[in-house]
């Protein structure tokens, strides 16, 4: 067992500290995406029938997401994306319709375990990355008491379980990404303040149950390496410093980007502040594919970092 959480503000600086030590994401021929924050991540598989069957891609970053420039840095590894628009952890808990992380998962076992002749992954040669709580936050903290810490321990108990099913199939490389702070996106600031500050707290409270979930999961076994990645310390950096790091605001979205769900960047709109990839935001709740590029690179540096033997 290996467990790692550094904080992305380091990675930052000390991003793509090449070594020649293999780790695993230098391993990686597969990587493989379960998401609910997911449309974060998806590349537009409905979550019904066979992954393995092309389909459209979309991405809700108006540009290539963090997934997919994760993958085009990496250079060696094949993304197979079973994230769903919309999906949270788990739809029995918090219901939205979109498949979610269980039936994500049972498209996997399904379709992908055991290792079908196209897809020859074994737990040494792939990752798996998991992505949730966005849209079980943006789901339920309206309603939820406090900062959420009940429903917040289901979800997790539910989210592991999920996880060893994946390991039962063999999986043993797991990437936990948790939740961007979007209360001081859009979508947070529109609740106005009592409510921005409970969406805040809540995002805080599942921040805190994943991690302590993820070090409790990956110490009970003995022959997995996983590691939480710290997009919200991320992103928080990214707001706090947003005029070095070339943005043009900490939270604006301009509304000619907000509903674009190409892969590929869209033409500079004359009525917003530059290209899309000046903003962090593509819209409220959504980062833009250059904030994305921040995640891929400072995903990168800490993969690249951990060492698979
Ligand atoms: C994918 O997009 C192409 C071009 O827009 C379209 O012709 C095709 O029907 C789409 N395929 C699916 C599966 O939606
Ligand atoms: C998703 O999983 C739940 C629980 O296993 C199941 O009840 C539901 O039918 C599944 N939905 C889809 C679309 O497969
Ligand atoms: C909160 O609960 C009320 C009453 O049950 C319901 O009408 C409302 O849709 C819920 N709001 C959200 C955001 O889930
Ligand atoms: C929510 O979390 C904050 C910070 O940990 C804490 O101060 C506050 O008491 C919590 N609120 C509730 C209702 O649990």
């Amino acid at each position: 067992m290996k467990y790692t959480h550094t904080q992305a503000l380091l990675l930052l600086s000390s991003c793509f500290c090449a070594t020649s030590l293999a780790s695993i994401i230098s391993d990686a021929r597969y990587v493989f995406a379960f998401s609910c924050s997911s449309s974060y991540t998806t590349e537009g598989w409905t979550g019904i029938g066979n992954p393995l069957i092309p389909y459209n891609k979309t991405c809700s970053t108006a540009g290539p997401n963090w997934i997919q420039q994760l993958v085009g840095i990496a250079g060696n590894s094949e993304l197979i994306d079973l994230a769903v628009n919309g999906a949270t952890a788990d739809q029995d808990i918090v219901f939205t319709a979109p498949p979610d992380f269980r039936n994500q998962t049972a498209a996997f076992l399904s379709w992908i375990a055991p290792p079908p002749d196209q897809v020859p992954w074994t737990g040494d040669n792939s990752l798996f990355l998991v992505t949730f709580g966005t849209n079980d936050i943006v789901r339920s903290f309206f309603n939820s008491t406090g900062n959420g810490t009940d429903l917040h321990v289901k979800i997790f108990e539910s989210y592991f379980n999920t996880v060893d099913k994946l390991y039962l199939a063999g999986a043993r490389r797991f990437v936990f990404n948790n939740v961007i702070p979007f209360d001081r996106a859009g979508r947070g600031i529109d609740q106005g303040p009592v409510l921005q500050e409970k969406m805040k707290f809540n995002i805080l409270d599942i921040n805190f149950r994943l991690s302590v979930k993820a070090n409790a999961y990956c110490a009970s076994k003995k022959d997995i390496i996983c590691t939480v990645f710290d997009a919200h310390s991320l992103f928080t950096h990214m707001m706090d410093n947003f005029k070095t790091l070339g943005f043009m605001s900490p939270d604006a979205f301009c509304n000619d980007y907000a509903e674009v769900h190409s892969c590929e960047a869209p033409g500079v709109a004359p009525a917003c502040l530059g290209p899309i990839s000046s903003y962090i935001w593509k819209n409220g709740l959504h980062p833009s594919w250059a904030a994305d590029t921040l995640w891929a690179k400072a995903l990168y540096g800490q993969l690249s970092g951990i060492q698979s033997s």
